[in-house]
This record gives C-alpha cells, sequence and structure tokens, in this order.
C-alpha cells in the first residue's frame, strides 16, 4: 500500500513543520513540500490537521488472568481500539505466576497476542527469584529482545517481588543493558490497611483509596530508587499517580540518577471523589491501583510531565465489565474490597484526553504531547527512531489528528470491549481522523479496519555501549558515563 498524507503539519517531539509525508509498504520514505502522488497512492488530504508519531502505550494487560478473572478486552479487541485512538504500538507485561519459568511465561503470552492488530512488544515481570530466573532474563535479552523488567512491589500473596527478588533482579538487568521497572507501592502496607478496614467493616469500595493513601506509594518509590542507585540501575517508574513520588524522581533526578515517570490518561483527568459516588457499580469500575487521586495530585502530574520528571503517558489498559468488578460483592450484598478485580480502560482514549486536557489547556505544547505519547517512550524503551518519528525511514505508524473536531467518550460508542468506560460522558476536542499502522490505514473517520493478526511482535535490544545516547543507555554500560542527548 502507497498513501500520501498531503497538506498537513507534521509534529516531531523536537519541532512542527508543514509536510507531505509518503509512505510505501511499512515505512515512512519521504518527508517534505509538495511530494508527488505515486500511481495508484491513496491520498488523505491532512488539510488543517496534526500528523504525529502512532502513540506508544508503554502500559496495558490485555486478557490478562487477575484476581480470579480475565481482562475483557484480549489482545485483539485491545489493541483494535488503540488504533481507533490513533495508537500504533502497546506494551503490554508478561507476568509468571511465582515459581513459573519467565521463559514459559513469555512463550504462553506471545501466543496469546498473535492476534494483535497493532504493534506488541513486552515487559517481563520477575515475581521470585532463583537460579532460573537468572537465566531466563539472560536468555529473554539475548534472544528474545526484552529489555525490561518489571516489579510488582505490590499485590502480597500473589505477584508482589519482595526486596531480595527487586535487588536480585535489578543486578542481572544491569548486567544484560535492561531497564529494571517497578509498580510502587509498599504491598506489606496494603495488606495490613486492608485488613484493618475490613475489620472495621469499611467493606465498600470507598476503603480501597484508603487502603493505598500516597505514603504507600512514596514508601516504594523511594525504596527502589535507593536500590538503583546504590547499584547503578537506571529506574522506570510506572503509573505514578501522587505528588511525593514525583518528588522523589524530582530529588533522584537532581541527584544526576536515570529515573523515568509514566503518568495514566485516568490519573490525569480522573479525581478521587469517584470512589464517594453513591452507585457502588460506579465505585467499583474505578477501582484500580495506584487508585484516582485529589486534583491537587493531577495537578502535579501534569507539571512533573511538563517539567521532565514524568517522560511519557500510558493506560494501564486492564478493562473488567460490571459483572467482574461486582466479584467484591457476594450474594447477601456482604462487600469486600479487597476481591474488586483492580483495573480500568483508557488504550482507545488516552491521546484524546492527554491532547483535550493537555494541549488544549496550554498545559503541553503539541511537541510535548508527542514527546510523552510516543517519543520518549520509544527513546526510554530502545526502539527510537524506528518508532516515535515522523521521518524517512521511520515505521509508517501515524495519526492524522483534527484539533477541532470533538468527540464524546463513552462505552456506549468506544471500541473497547465492556461496558464501562471511566471517562464517559467527557467531550474532547482533538481526535484522530485516520490511523495508519505499518502503513495501512487502519482507522478513517469512524472506519476501525484493524486486521486480527497484523500487528508484529516489536523486539526492543538491549542497551549497549554503543547505544549509551538512548535514555537508558547507562544499563549497559555499569554505570559509565553515558550522554542524555536523547532525552529532553
Ligand atoms: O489496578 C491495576 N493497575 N491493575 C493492573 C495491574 C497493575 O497493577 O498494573
Ligand atoms: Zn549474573
Ligand atoms: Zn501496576
Ligand atoms: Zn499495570
Amino acid at each position: 500500500m502507497t498513501v500520501l498524507i498531503r497538506g498537513g503539519t507534521v509534529v516531531n517531539a523536537d519541532r512542527a513543520f508543514r509536510a507531505d509525508v509518503l509512505c510505501a509498504g511499512d515505512k515512512i520514505v519521504a518527508v517534505g513540500d509538495n511530494l508527488e502522488a505515486p500511481p495508484h497512492a491513496t491520498i488523505v488530504d491532512a488539510g488543517g490537521q496534526y500528523v504525529m508519531p502512532g502513540g506508544i502505550d508503554t502500559h496495558t494487560h490485555m486478557q490478562l488472568p487477575f484476581m480470579g478473572t480475565v481482562a475483557a478486552d484480549d489482545f485483539y479487541t485491545g489493541t483494535a481500539a488503540g488504533l481507533a485512538g490513533g495508537t500504533t504500538t502497546i506494551m503490554d507485561f508478561v507476568i509468571p505466576d511465582p515459581r513459573q519459568r519467565l521463559l514459559d511465561a513469555f512463550h504462553t503470552w506471545r501466543g496469546w497476542a498473535a492476534k494483535s492488530a497493532a504493534d506488541y512488544t513486552f515487559h517481563v515481570a520477575v515475581t521470585w527469584w532463583d537460579d532460573s530466573v537468572h537465566e531466563d532474563m539472560g536468555t529473554l535479552v539475548r534472544e528474545h529482545g526484552v529489555n525490561s523488567f518489571k516489579h510488582f512491589m505490590a499485590y502480597k500473596n500473589a505477584i508482589m517481588a519482595d526486596d531480595e527478588t527487586l535487588i536480585k533482579s535489578f543486578r542481572r538487568a544491569l548486567e544484560l543493558g535492561a531497564i529494571p521497572t517497578v509498580h510502587a507501592e509498599n504491598g506489606e502496607l496494603v495488606y495490613q490497611l486492608q485488613r484493618e478496614l475490613l475489620a472495621r467493616g469499611v467493606r465498600g469500595p470507598e476503603a480501597h483509596p484508603l487502603s493505598r493513601p500516597p505514603e504507600v506509594e512514596a514508601e516504594a518509590a523511594n525504596r527502589a530508587i535507593a536500590i538503583a542507585a546504590v547499584l547503578g540501575t537506571p529506574l522506570y517508574i510506572v503509573h505514578v499517580s501522587c505528588a511525593e513520588s514525583l518528588d522523589a524522581i524530582a530529588r533522584a533526578r537532581a541527584r544526576g540518577q536515570r529515573v523515568y515517570g509514566e503518568a495514566l490518561a485516568g490519573h490525569l483527568v480522573i479525581d478521587d471523589s469517584v470512589y464517594r459516588n453513591p452507585d457502588p457499580a460506579y465505585a467499583r469500575a474505578h477501582v484500580m491501583s495506584p487508585p484516582f487521586r485529589s486534583p491537587q495530585h493531577q495537578a502535579a502530574l501534569w507539571q512533573g510531565l511538563r517539567g521532565g520528571n514524568l517522560h511519557t503517558t500510558a493506560t494501564d489498559h486492564c478493562t473488567f465489565c460490571a459483572a467482574q468488578k461486582a466479584a467484591g460483592a457476594d450474594a447477601q450484598g456482604q462487600e469486600d474490597f479487597t476481591r474488586i478485580p483492580n483495573g480500568c480502560g483508557g488504550v482507545e482514549e488516552r491521546m484524546m484526553v492527554v491532547w483535550d486536557a493537555g494541549v488544549n489547556s496550554g498545559a503541553l505544547s503539541p511537541c510535548e504531547f508527542v514527546a510523552v505519547t510516543s517519543a520518549n517512550a520509544a527513546r526510554i524503551f530502545n526502539i527510537y527512531p524506528r518508532k516515535g518519528l515522523v521521518a524517512a525511514g521511520c515505521d509508517a505508524d501515524l495519526v492524522v489528528w483534527d484539533p477541532l473536531a470533538t468527540r464524546t467518550l463513552s462505552a456506549a460508542t468506544q471500541f473497547s470491549k465492556g461496558d464501562v468506560n471511566v471517562f464517559e460522558g467527557r467531550t474532547v476536542r482533538g481526535v484522530p481522523t485516520h490511523t495508519l499502522a505499518a502503513g495501512k490505514l487502519v482507522y478513517v473517520n469512524g472506519d476501525l479496519r484493524a486486521e486480527q493478526g497484523a500487528g508484529r511482535y516489536v523486539a526492543r535490544p538491549a542497551f549497549t555501549g554503543a547505544d549509551a545516547g538512548g535514555a537508558a543507555g547507562a544499563a549497559g554500560m555499569h554505570g559509565a558515563p553515558a550522554t542524555m542527548a536523547a532525552i529532553p
């Protein structure tokens, strides 16, 4: 397929300029003025619109088996929904059960993901430790294109990594040129607070945020940062939701530590009043970890994105329908909030929500929008400039963006599966009109043409001395000096 996108303004993280974009096969082949249309090319008129790199969602959980159920969106429906929102690559998570070989889990997830409509890649979680984990981490980096390992510091009695696991895994990641990432919450503290709340009869979804106050997150963020500092590893903290964690990142960065932070679209725009809604189904629909926070925390996250202490935006897309969320109540109506499957959606809405709340408000420029929706992710996880840039030679993953068009987000009209939308009723200005994935027009003005199995696995090379300019370059250099040209 040959596609010529004509008359738009190309927006990259570093600059915006008027140019046509020509795509042939799965690559961008030319970016420039008045490009000539090859015979049989499909022409997209982008007049008055922006042409940006397709979004990279650094954090999704398609069809995740979790808390006794399985997330509703599978790799096909979830990636297709992403394409409808301008996201062309997802970074999902392989999460082995404790004692399960990492390689076995990796192959299971690869099988599930074969039906993806968009490109995908995996962080692999280290949920336990022994010599086989050490060995499998090496195989994953060297033979399977994995350069990031995830550690859940929460979810005690399930997938929580203890300090021994964190330290051994961070050290191993450094040795391999991979970047450790953490879900930062003190799982023991969460567990104890949950038990106390249940014992006091505070059992409904309103108890969820009370069991996970900002200090719970900040303690774990500070601990992970301290471990990374001692071992000399870079660190990426997923779903930073509160000012206290952000402060920990800012302090570490001011000391010269390579710490990167991710903000979720939901945490940026939804506040904790959702847990006090009198409708328990509504409140349960918003149960995710870390929980939604007060508006002061939201303001801090926007400052972090603009000020450079937060680098990526993601969604933690992990959808459960109302019936699954109802696991929090038994037949007699007795609630136990600790049983509500944790997770919310957003892969379809992220770009629109971040544009509407970020760019329209002046909090972010269009170039900064590209930085936090694709370019920084590509740099941190070593797939730049294949992804995250509009230039000849890059993947033809593009979104054509109408800054004036509006859309009202709703479960009734979403492509994502399920009956819940945490952005329900929000009208956004700035929406994708066309999405190109690997050079194919997969979304055109409401017409989703996602193709099951068209997505490709994206292997991500380890960081070595030669790519020290990459964000996490020091990982492969054992702490030797590295230039930081890649990250603003
Ligand atoms: O509540 C959440 N975030 N569910 C998905 C798993 C995780 O913690 O990322
Ligand atoms: Zn070793
Ligand atoms: Zn998490
Ligand atoms: Zn997650």
